[in-house]
């Protein structure tokens, strides 16, 4: 059988529910949508402890700072989880999380544009707990029919933990709604601040995708290999239709004069995003991109002892 006809037997599988494992045959292209996915993942979830930890220090109560330390170990475990799962993909390429970290500090290896903002007060750190991990929920919720079983199966476990980092971020975004005058206009600011980012999360519609390439074609083949099961707006819609009223209810604005939803269809038009500021945010121009990858970096190469040690005393056993 040809490369041709295993990969139409191979797409039949995926149509019929088939789960795919990490040493099963698999077409070039699913592996390498795979590839790509889960590093821009795992990677983000590294990058993602950055702008947290900023607060750990600064956290207003030691409660609210176990808190937030717990949070940022979780992120971190997510990404060691995904890289690993990345890594068995990247094997038959010799590939490992060298080359994955190499690419990071090259520029060569996105991260999620949220990650990429700044963090000035405390009530942007309760904002990434609650909407911004309410976001990724969204995303890794529709991720867990996936087609290929190692990423479901990891994202089972990071799905739960995420669960309780949106309740961690909505506890202290109530604290700042039922609190003073000041707190409020402090998550009011933050909001304000976030929104476009926020409504960035998801990735461009298909249709803003440049010259048809870009996040267009792999929504596109991701959908095709059952790797995911909704587009990016169809997700932007659902974290939509759940956050806007109870950020309304709060009695908070968002900044946006034409968001409104069809009573009948429930489909909401909204001010789209700078797509074009969204890819200079995502390839490093973001306000925070240059100094937290530079601790990134930092990090990596004073952590490099702990790796030569580890890896000699398994050779030595
Ligand atoms: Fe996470
Ligand atoms: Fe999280």
């Amino acid at each position: 059988m040809d490369v041709a006809d295993r990969t139409q037997e191979f797409l039949a599988r995926l149509d019929s529910g088939h789960k795919i494992e990490a040493e099963d045959w698999m077409p070039d292209a699913y592996r390498a949508e795979l590839i790509r996915l889960i590093r821009l993942h795992g990677i983000s979830e590294i990058m993602g402890t950055l702008p947290e930890k900023e607060w750990v220090p600064r956290a207003p109560t030691l409660y609210r700072k176990l808190a937030l330390m717990a949070k940022v170990q979780d992120e971190a475990g997510h990404g060691q989880i995904l890289i690993r799962v990345a890594e068995d993909l990247m094997a038959p390429l010799h590939q490992n999380r060298e080359d994955i970290m190499a690419d990071l500090f090259a520029g060569r290896q996105k991260f999620h544009n949220v990650f990429h903002m700044p963090v000035p007060t405390w009530a942007d750190a309760g904002l990434i707990g609650w909407l911004v991990d309410g976001a990724a929920i969204i995303t890794q919720g529709m991720l867990l029919s996936g087609s290929y079983a190692p990423y479901t199966r990891a994202l089972r476990r990071i799905v739960e933990e995420e669960g309780f980092h949106i309740q961690h971020g909505e506890s202290i975004c109530m604290a700042l709604a039922e609190g003073t005058p000041r707190q409020r206009a402090m998550f009011q600011d933050a909001l304000t601040r976030w929104w476009p980012s926020l409504m960035m999360f998801f990735g461009p519609p298909e249709r803003s995708a440049p010259g048809g390439a870009g996040a267009g074609s792999h929504q596109r083949a991701n959908l095709r290999f059952r790797i995911r099961s909704k587009t990016n707006e169809e997700l932007r819609q659902r974290y939509l239709t759940k956050y806007v009223p109870r950020i309304r209810a709060l009695g908070f604005s968002i900044p946006d004069a034409t968001l409104a939803q069809d009573p009948d269809t429930g489909a909401w038009t909204y001010q789209p995003p700078d797509w074009d500021l969204w890819r200079r945010i995502i390839g490093n121009g973001g306000p925070r991109s240059a100094d937290r990858l530079e601790l990134r970096r930092m990090s990596y190469v004073e952590g490099q002892w702990v790796r030569d040690l580890l890896s000699s005393t398994r050779k030595a056993v």
